[in-house]
């Protein structure tokens, strides 16, 4: 099943995500995802390393990182013949720090080269927030630091990062643009000059942060939802991070449950199937055979409406995948 983008390119509502799947595993899991059925890979080239920032506080975090070896097992499915380029979708993310319009293609053509793919099927601003460049032969997979060690937020302006994304686009590099981590005034404001609306919109969503108003304002504009983190505080428990600590775990909470037993399914297909069923896509990661097969099982069966409503009732507007809670002196989630 997949979600028809607003220029006729159908995407899978249910992909593969990428983050925090490690180097040494990474080809063979996506060639298994592969096998499994999946057909949309969502990746990202960052990788946070050891964050240690003085008085903040440290966070060790295993991140992307891994486009070559996705990009090795994405090649040894096809050389096998279990699927064509064309079958697949891949997804990757311009990072932080080559948002100026001179660098967006460049470095585009370099994470292409490392998927060893001549296009991808969508590219994604990561997020709305411009650091100042590293020359990858510095400092490749890039992280959040400058050459001096520190953050420095420089003035490049969504506008010119777009234009460089519709380029792309014009040039075939991606069939597709989008977004992520943008919030309402940003999209509407990037949907008055562009040329090309984005096609997907990728934020975090489950049932803490639901998000209802920026989820219909996308929407409404013809901009397909993706979610991520559809298991809330899961995903962050391996980064020890303190605010995921502190919340109740949802594939354990009881009305998920309850509605997960009724249907005879897991707590993390209910999740999976609240958003599906809202044709938002989802990208959950699962380094387990078994788990990335149960994620896959998310479209045959149906929540009641009223189920659907009750698990949105859970919203709470509680957001771990914020920059601050990294311990990273940067508020773009302020009101
Ligand atoms: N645009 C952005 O800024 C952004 C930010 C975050 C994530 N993303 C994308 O979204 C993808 C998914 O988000 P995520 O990685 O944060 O988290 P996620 O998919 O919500 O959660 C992953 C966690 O859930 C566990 N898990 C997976 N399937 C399960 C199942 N069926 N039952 C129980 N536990 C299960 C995994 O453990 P096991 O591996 O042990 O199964 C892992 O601990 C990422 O990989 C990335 O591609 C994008």
């Amino acid at each position: 099943m997949s979600i028809k983008l607003n220029n006729g390119i159908e995407m899978p509502i249910v992909g593969f995500g990428l983050w925090k799947v490690n180097n040494d595993t990474c080809a063979d899991q996506v060639y298994n995802a592969i096998k499994a059925g999946y057909r949309l890979f969502d990746g990202a080239v960052m990788r946070y390393g050891l964050l240690d920032y003085g008085q903040l506080r440290s966070l060790t975090c295993i991140d992307y990182g891994n486009e070559v070896e996705s990009g090795q097992g994405i090649a040894r499915a096809i050389k096998e013949g279990l699927v064509k380029r064309e079958d697949l979708f891949i997804v990757s993310k311009l990072w932080n720090s080559f948002h100026e319009k001179h660098q967006v293609e460049k470095i585009a053509r370099k994470q292409l080269k490392d998927w060893g793919i001549d296009y991808f099927d969508l590219y994604i601003i990561h997020f709305p927030l411009a650091i100042a460049y590293v020359d990858p032969s510095v400092r490749y997979p890039p992280g959040w630091e400058d050459t001096n060690g520190k953050i420095t937020e420089i003035n490049a302006p969504i506008s010119d990062t777009w234009a460089a994304f519709e380029e792309l686009v014009e040039k075939g590099l991606a069939k597709s643009i989008g977004v992520s981590n943008f919030h309402g005034q940003l999209l509407t404001d990037l949907t008055r000059y562009a040329k090309i609306i984005p096609q997907t919109l990728q934020i975090e969503h489950h049932p803490y942060l639901s998000q209802p108003t920026l989820i219909k304002l996308a929407q409404n504009k013809g901009i397909a939802v993706t979610a991520y983190s559809s298991f809330g505080p899961q995903s962050f428990l391996e980064l020890d991070m303190k605010e995921a600590q502190g919340a109740e775990p949802l594939l354990q909470h009881p009305l998920i449950k309850k509605i997960a037993d009724k249907h005879s399914k897991t707590p993390a297909q209910v999740l999976l199937r609240w958003a599906t069923q809202r044709n938002i896509a989802v990208i959950p990661k699962s380094n387990n055979p078994e788990r990335l097969a149960q994620n896959l099982d998310v479209l045959s069966w149906n929540l009641d409406q009223s189920e659907i409503e009750e698990i949105g009732g859970l919203n709470k507007n509680l957001r771990f995948n914020d920059p601050v809670n990294y311990g990273l002196d940067i508020y773009m989630y302020t009101g």
